[in-house]
């Protein structure tokens, strides 16, 4: 892998040129200061500060009960561990469906609070206003279209979304609208490949998918599931690349046995 060292920070230009390029954009979720680090000097090149904190940091079963002080609180402290990254915040559950007045509200304190270089947001046609208004004010704004877990009670299932032509033809117009709304990039998430491969082709602005195949001009996995830190989430689109849970459990027990043997600590380790 070879990490682009021209680029000093990511920004939306840098990912527009990427989608131009044919080059690949790496985005990875993250939500503490010392996993961003990690992330960042890895070479990735979006971290979002995923509304899905609510299931892998807080173990809510949804993303809905997250607050925005809660969203604030993570992106802020993902801010302080990059140096290179574009960092996008979800706009969690409530905080901008009712009105574009609020959901500028919303995305200006992220903007404010956290020091965040874009928002993210869930929905097609009906949020549109709100990404006028957001994007009207100077905050670059991501969409996000397919299986959007903010509206799960909706759906009433994780499975993949828009196999239906009624469903999919919905998604390649909110896709467009979303782009001429003036988003500049969109999540697709666990949608049919072929259908990703052809809103990606279609649209100027870079996508970002997860579960929807290789045809998109960038993936994004949530961080607890590909390092294997929460490893009972195992979807067919998943790539796990580590087993932290396992070599977690194995050292933490190791630490239990040295402290009740007496082992730990040991002379060196002493004052
Ligand atoms: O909250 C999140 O982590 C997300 C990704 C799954 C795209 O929205």
């Amino acid at each position: 892998m070879s990490v682009n060292k021209e680029v000093k920070r990511v920004t939306t230009h840098t990912l527009q040129k990427m989608k131009l390029a044919g080059e690949k954009i790496a985005m990875l979720t993250a939500y503490d200061y010392s996993f961003a680090r990690i992330i960042d000097q890895a070479g990735v090149d979006v971290i979002l500060v995923g509304d899905s904190a609510s299931n892998v940091m807080a173990g809510h079963e949804t993303t809905l009960p997250i607050t925005l002080d809660q969203m604030i609180y993570h992106a802020s402290s993902v801010i302080r561990g990059i140096e290179r990254c574009f960092v996008v915040v979800d706009l969690p559950f409530g905080s901008y469906q009712s009105n574009s007045e609020i959901a500028l509200a919303s995305a200006v304190r992220i903007m404010k609070e956290t020091g965040a270089h874009a928002i993210k947001l869930e929905g097609g046609e009906e949020v549109l206003d709100s990404i006028r208004k957001i994007v009207s004010a100077g905050i670059p704004v991501m969409g996000h279209l397919g299986l959007t877990p903010q509206s799960i009670y909706k759906f009433g299932t994780y499975e993949v979304r828009a196999r239906e032509e009624k469903e999919a033809d919905k998604l390649r117009a909110d896709a467009r609208l979303l782009q001429e709304a003036g988003s500049f990039a969109l999540v697709l998430e666990k949608i049919p490949a072929a259908l990703a491969a052809e809103v990606s082709r279609e649209l100027t602005i870079p996508t970002i998918g997860i579960g929807a195949g290789n045809g998109c001009d960038g993936q994004v996995l949530v961080m607890h599931d590909m390092l294997g830190i929460n490893t009972e989430f195992k979807p067919r689109f998943l790539r796990q690349y580590l087993n932290i849970a396992e070599q977690a459990t194995k050292a933490v027990q190791h630490y239990v046995g040295d402290v009740k043997s007496g082992d730990f600590p040991n002379q060196k380790e002493q004052y």
